[in-house]
Parts: structure tokens; sequence; C-alpha cells
């Protein structure tokens, strides 16, 4: 008899509650307040041909970035969804310059601070492509009860307790990972439940797929130049020329990666000397969940996860996926 057993996210999370005795759950309900706001952004998100959601909100956000109408929708049903679970007091957001304190009587006592793209890919929402959102978890540093303070912000990728990710792609997915390995759930719209789809993710050492922009070749320092002539070369024994795979959501292409092999480049470019993605909120989050996958993420001559950050928006050079193709980046920046 076929038994329909599904575990949903909240299920595995109380299960795996079992990896921190000390822990009384207020992570656990951190993580699937996370959830139910994702299952409402993704609403909006497979509506968006239909629903005024999609193009310019006619603001720009402090990147000096347009904004998108989804942009601005995801971030205040984040925002609202992590100021009232009563575990988090205050975050941070591509959307906005400086942090914002939840200041009210409950949030303030909250452990953890969260950082957060909202939604990741926002330019491609008007063409039906696949975006995400990105989370970064901390406990504070500042003792508990007085105002969350910028220095609890800006600790390294390394001290997270939690990273996730969700994608809005041909279905959803929600991954994340506590520091005990990957697991990724699927959203299943017929019950309204993220459930168990792809657990404990391993990430292949090697793989056959490069995701890079190449219009910005031009601006690649030598040794990238270098690596994508590598990736293009005819090597049977190593299996080249690879694919270059790239849609332009940072979280896309490197979920396809994690799963599948490969690795994703975001070097420095013309007038983004460090690069165009935010280290606190999408290269810490993205470089945890690949090392615990077992793959790695370099900012090009250190592990990103070591790097300390200075401020809330700095940039950083990302390369991430597969551990191999990760080493031979290095390598090829530093020969
Ligand atoms: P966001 O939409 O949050 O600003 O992030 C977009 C990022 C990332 O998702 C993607 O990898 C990168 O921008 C693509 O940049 P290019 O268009 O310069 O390739
Ligand atoms: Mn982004
Ligand atoms: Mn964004």
């Amino acid at each position: 008899m076929y038994s329909y057993k599904v575990t949903t996210l909240n299920d595995f999370i109380i299960m795996r509650q079992k990896d921190f005795p000390y822990a009384k759950g207020e992570l656990s309900s951190l993580l699937s307040n996370i959830g139910t706001a994702a299952k409402i952004v993704n609403k909006k998100i497979n509506k968006a041909g239909l629903v005024d959601i999609i193009g310019k909100a006619g603001m720009v956000n402090i990147q000096g970035e347009n904004q998108q109408k989804l942009d601005v929708f995801a971030d205040k049903v984040f925002t609202d969804a992590l100021r009232s679970c009563g575990e988090c007091c205050g975050i941070a957001t591509e959307e906005n310059q400086n942090e914002i304190v939840f200041s009210d009587r409950i949030a303030r006592k909250g452990k953890y601070i969260v950082c957060m793209d909202p939604l990741d890919g926002s330019s491609n929402i008007d063409y039906n492509v696949s975006v995400g959102s990105i989370f970064s978890i901390y406990r504070r540093k500042t003792p508990r009860g007085e105002p969350v303070k910028n220095e609890d912000f800006l600790q390294k990728g390394i001290s997270q307790v939690a990273a996730v990710y969700v994608i809005y792609g041909s279905s959803t997915m929600l991954v994340y990972t506590t520091g005990n390995g990957v697991n990724g759930f699927t959203l299943d719209p017929s019950i309204g439940e993220f459930c168990l789809s792809h657990p404990d993710i391993k990430t292949p050492a090697d793989g056959r797929i490069y995701s890079i922009n190449e219009g910005n070749y031009g601006y690649f320092p030598q040794g990238i130049k270098r690596y994508i002539k590598y990736c293009q070369e005819e090597d049977t024994e190593t299996e080249r020329p690879y694919s270059s795979r790239y849609i332009g959501s940072l979280v896309s292409d490197f979920h396809r990666n994690l799963i599948k092999g490969g690795v994703f480049l975001y070097p420095p470019v013309a007038g983004m000397p460090e690069g165009k993605l935010r280290l606190v909120y999408e290269c810490n989050p993205i470089s945890l969940i690949a090392e615990q996958a077992g793959g790695a993420a370099s900012g090009g001559s250190k592990r990103i996860l070591e790097i300390e950050p200075g401020s809330l928006h700095q940039r950083s050079p990302l390369y991430a996926g597969s551990k191999n193709m990760v080493r031979k980046i290095e390598k090829f920046l530093t020969a």
C-alpha cells in the first residue's frame, strides 16, 4: 500500500531541533516564519503577469538600483514576518541603507538578527525568469533587550547560525542549513507545505558548468580570462569544454550548480572593483550552503566566510560551487 508520508519543513525543523540540545525552538520558529512568508511572496510571483506587481516601483534603493515592485513587496512581507515572529530583534536588508531595529517589547528580546536579500534577480521578474530570496541568520552579539546595533550585523560569515534561500523557479524550493548539512524542500501547492524533497544535498567536487556574465569579459582580472579560456579548451580527460549556463539570478544559477556540479563566478568588473554581489546578504549565506554541501566559496584569495564585514552593503567577488573548480579558479587568480 503506497503511503503518502511527507516530511514538511516544520516537521523537519522540529525533528532536527535535537541538533541543538540547549535550543528552546527559537531558531525553529524563525525558520518556519521565513517559510510562511515565502509562500506569500511565491503566490504574488506566480501571478506576476496578472496582478500589478511587475515593473518598476518608481524608487531607487540604496544601491542606486531601480526598485522593482516585487522587491518592495517581498521586502515588506519578510520584514513584517521577522518583526512579528518574536525571535528576531532586527534585520539588514538590501532595500534599506541602515539596519532596521525591532523595538517592540517581544522582538527586542529576540536572540537573532537576519540579513536578507528579499528578492534576488529582480531584473528578471518582468520576463518570467526564476528569482529568489536569501537569508543569513546570526545570534546577536550585543546584550538581549537593548536596541540591536550595527556591529550585530557585521559578523564574519563563519558565525552564521543558519543560511536559507528560496528559489521561485519551475517549482518553488526552500534550501537551508543550520550547520549540519543542507536540505531542500519543494512547495506542494495542493497542501500549501514545503515538503522534504532533497535530503542532505551534497554538491559534486567537480562539474562541467561555469556561470558568469561573459559580457563583462573585457573587464575581468587576467586570471579569470585565463580560466574562461581553460573552460572552453578541448580536453577529454577533464571533460572540457564545459557548458556555459547563466540565468542572471544568483540563487537560480547557484542552485542548479549545487545539484548538478559547477561553479558560479562574479568577479570584479568595470566600476565595481569588488564585484557586484553583497557580502552580508548574498555571498555569506550562499557560501555557508556551498560549504555545508561539500563545496567551496572564495573571494579569490580568501574563504568568503572568513571575510570581516566593514559595512552592510559592501561587495565581494564570489566564486562558489564545486570544490575542485573553486580551487582551480583560485590557482588561476594567484598564478
Ligand atoms: P538583485 O536582483 O538582488 O540585485 O541581485 C542580482 C544579482 C544576482 O542575482 C545575479 O547573479 C547578478 O545580479 C546578475 O548581475 P549581472 O546582470 O551584472 O550579470
Ligand atoms: Mn541579489
Ligand atoms: Mn535583491
